[in-house]
């Protein structure tokens, strides 16, 4: 048997105490409208003020990258009304919040497959990238229209067109950068609301080594005080890569 890796090429990352990439699964915001009696759409509303606050709550603890999934390739499967509801509130907070993200030193950015989307969208989506590109204070990604399996697919062909004679002989880190968060280091922290335990398709490859919490706490319901959770269970973990105790 050969001693030299045969897996991962990737270094090690270095660890904080304070994960750099934080990447969440917002789940449950029907399930808190149901709870109050209210329409599906008010859970999605009330979805958007956590998302505040995460970001908030990111920028004061001194997490880099923060992902959010959205809307995942699998949700076109939901009723008609509740897709549009869902576009439409995403052009509306675009149209609110990205003026306010860049006045706060946020780079935003959108990843998944934005051909679905109307024309406006996807202006609006770019004008926003663009606009925020230097900004350093965290990187704020939205995953709408994203699918893990998308990811790698894309990457594939994206590496592919670029570069035809890799196919045959390609190690991790020539496709990664193809990937579709190829500008963000691996998330360190995975959270997942609403007390499913299941990465729905969320960043798969990314996902690999990531310290994974799910809480039954419902999205709307997510304030600083539960990523304060979060983090703690994070702080808790013994990240090994693989290692033995011994070797760290
Ligand atoms: C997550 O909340 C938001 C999106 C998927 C857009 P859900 O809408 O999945 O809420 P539940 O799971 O039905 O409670
Ligand atoms: C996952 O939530 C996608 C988003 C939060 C955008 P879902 O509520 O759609 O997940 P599943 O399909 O029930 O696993
Ligand atoms: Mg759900």
């Amino acid at each position: 048997m050969h001693v030299t890796s045969s897996s991962s090429n990737k270094t090690t990352p270095k660890i904080d105490m304070i994960p750099q990439h934080v990447a969440i699964i917002m789940d449950g915001n029907g399930r808190w409208a149901r709870t109050h009696s209210l329409p599906r759409m008010a859970g999605h509303k009330r979805g958007v003020e956590s998302v505040r606050t995460a970001v908030k709550s990111c920028i004061k603890r001194k997490v880099n990258y923060l992902t959010l999934y959205a809307f995942s390739s699998e949700n076109w499967r939901r009723p008609i009304e509740e897709i549009s509801f869902l576009m439409q509130l995403f052009t509306l907070v675009l149209d609110q919040e990205v003026i306010k993200l860049h006045e706060n030193g946020i780079r935003f950015k959108v990843i998944g497959d934005l051909t679905k989307f109307d024309q406006k969208t996807i202006e609006f989506i770019r004008n926003g990238e663009e606009m925020t590109a230097s900004n350093t204070r965290l990187t704020l990604t939205i995953a709408a229209n994203y699918g893990g399996r998308w990811d790698i697919m894309q990457a594939i062909q994206r590496m592919h067109t670029k570069n035809p004679g890799l196919i045959n002989n390609f190690v991790e880190n020539d496709l990664s950068q193809y990937l579709a968060m190829s500008y963000a280091p691996e998330p360190d922290l995975f959270i997942r609301t609403g007390g499913e335990q299941r990465i729905s398709n969320f960043l798969l490859w990314q996902l690999s080594y990531t310290e994974l919490y799910f809480t039954d706490t419902l999205w709307p319901d997510f304030n600083a005080d539960s990523l304060d959770l979060a983090i703690k269970s994070y702080q808790q973990r013994e990240r090994r890569f693989g290692r033995i105790s011994e070797q760290l």
